[in-house]
């Protein structure tokens, strides 16, 4: 690390391959690399679940810190490792009764929010406030302490307090979570009272960690430019556009990148056969059919032949999971078309699902759960990639599939108009499309816009040529990390 180095203090409550629910925790994973990667001078501090603190062999204690919570004081045990896939010191805040619990993050087994989240996510808070006023005497003073969605919200709140302080930047990953609570729990967790205003946290009577997060950070970013202006609108802004709109001097888009060591198919260790832009189709073929053999004893020539339609992700209203669901049938019964979906999510959809694969047990194959590898396997071994979200701040997954050769279909919104180029006969003439893009929130035009796919897919030479400008898209993080480095020295 060179002298001088920019210092700066990654807050976050999940960082891939540590803790992974979505997009998040690869973004935390790649976007502190890449700075690091620059010279920046990075730590990460995560809260410490029990399944994160599993993962890790030798800890060194920095030290302990008490803050308020619920019932009284909460006392953390600040760990200090330094963990072979991470190029930094990780810096978790081990405080058992609030993150030793078996399972999901943010929710219980049957997916419900824990029950204290307000007092997890306000101590975690309250602890990486201090970590960045380096309370704890360490030696390492941030310059800039870098948040992430509503779990750590209250971070820019706690230090906007101070009269010396690092300066902050609060990411909006997705403002569907706004991190609701309500006043008992605003007195309960012993919040500045200054807070509980229109003007501070206070939100519907309750108040909000996101919302705070945005009043009281020096800078607020999300992660692509079209969601920036969107969110600023009624339709997408969650009851904060008004708030987002008076806000712009301070309001950032910038576009997520992808971490291409990691979803690169000419290296990727999950698939069955790598490829490369120069020669996409032997490769494609050989993961296609693992793919299929996965859920069936053999892919035969009519499966092979048949386009392979994939789904990766979460399956939860914003994904579009009801249109895909009505578009399946259709699909099956004009045309010859197979699908792979993998996702965990609301229990309707995941039943739905579930009962249209026993149905098309040839056809139609379902993996419910979370599965790195098959995710990899399916990006891969497909031939069109559906990604129907009625909204989406970046959206990752869009971009592994261009990467991978295998051409999305997505609603023209946040990242994924900012990302896929929609295959007409202008872009077709100039080799510019890489997808499929429909304007209307609509059933019927995703059906639209799959037709238009299925029919090109019968062309081959365009199909490729389509594939190639996907795969040549350079999604890495060089532009995205030097957009966040210059506003880091503002
Ligand atoms: P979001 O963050 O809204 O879930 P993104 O597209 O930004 O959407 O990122 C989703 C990430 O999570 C991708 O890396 C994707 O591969 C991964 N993912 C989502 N669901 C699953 C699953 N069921 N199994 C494996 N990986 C998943
Ligand atoms: C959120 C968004 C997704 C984005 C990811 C990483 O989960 O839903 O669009 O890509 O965060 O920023």
């Amino acid at each position: 690390m060179k002298r001088g180095a920019m210092k700066i203090l990654f807050v976050a409550s999940e960082a891939y391959p540590l803790v992974k629910t979505g997009g998040l925790g690869d973004v935390l994973y790649s976007l502190p690399h890449a700075l690091h990667d620059r010279g920046a001078d990075i730590r990460l501090v995560l809260p410490g679940y029990r399944a994160l603190l599993r993962q890790l062999n030798q800890v060194r204690i920095l030290g302990w810190l008490d803050v308020r919570g619920a019932e009284g004081i909460v006392s953390a045990r600040i760990l200090e490792t330094h963990h072979p896939d991470f190029a930094f010191p990780l810096w978790v805040v081990d405080c058992p009764p609030l993150f030793d619990r078996p399972g999901n993050p943010y929710v219980n087994a049957s997916g419900q929010d824990w029950p204290d989240n307000g007092e997890r996510f306000a101590v975690f808070a309250r602890v990486a406030a201090l970590l960045a006023q380096d309370t704890l005497d360490i030696g390492w003073q941030p310059a800039v302490v870098h948040t992430h969605d509503w779990q750590t919200g209250l971070v820019a709140a706690f230090l906007a307090d101070q009269p010396v302080r690092p300066k902050t930047v609060f990411t909006i990953h997705n403002l569907a979570y706004g991190g609701h609570f309500s006043h008992t729990e605003f007195v309960r967790l012993q919040l500045p009272s200054h807070w509980w205003s229109p003007e501070g946290a206070e939100f519907h009577g309750g108040f909000s960690m996101l919302k705070a997060g945005i009043v009281y950070a020096d800078a607020v970013t999300t992660v692509s430019p079209t969601y920036a202006a969107e969110i600023c609108t009624p339709a997408f802004g969650y009851g904060l556009d008004g708030l987002l709109f008076s806000r712009q001097h301070k309001l950032h888009g910038i576009l997520n990148g992808i971490d291409t060591r990691i979803w690169n198919p000419s290296t990727d260790p999950h698939l069955t056969a790598h490829y490369s832009t120069s020669r996409i189709l032997p490769g494609k073929r050989r993961n296609k059919q693992a793919l299929l053999e996965r859920f069936v004893p053999q892919a035969d020539d009519a499966a092979m032949q048949a386009p392979l339609l994939g789904l990766v992700g979460r399956l939860v209203e914003q994904k579009g999971i009801d249109w895909v669901l009505a578009a399946i049938p259709v699909l099956l019964a004009e045309t010859d078309v197979r699908f792979v979906l993998l996702g965990s999510g609301q229990a309707v959809y995941e039943q739905k699902l579930a009962r249209l694969a026993r149905q098309h047990p040839d056809r139609v194959f379902i993996e419910i759960g979370y599965d790195e590898p098959l995710a990899h396997q399916i990006e891969a071994g497909s031939d069109l990639f559906l990604m129907p979200s009625r909204f989406e701040p970046c959206g990752l997954n869009q971009m592994y599939s261009l990467r991978y050769g295998t051409p999305p279909i997505v609603f023209r919104t946040g990242g994924l108009a900012d990302t896929v180029v929609d295959a007409n006969e202008a872009t077709l003439a100039d080799g510019s499309a890489t997808g499929f893009v429909f304007d209307t929130p609509e059933v019927a035009e995703f059906l639209a816009a799959i037709r238009r796919a299925l029919d090109l897919y019968r062309q081959p030479a365009q199909w490729r040529r389509l594939q190639q400008a996907g795969m040549r898209q350079s999604f890495d993080w060089s532009q995205s990390a030097g957009h966040y480095l210059a506003l880091y020295s503002q």
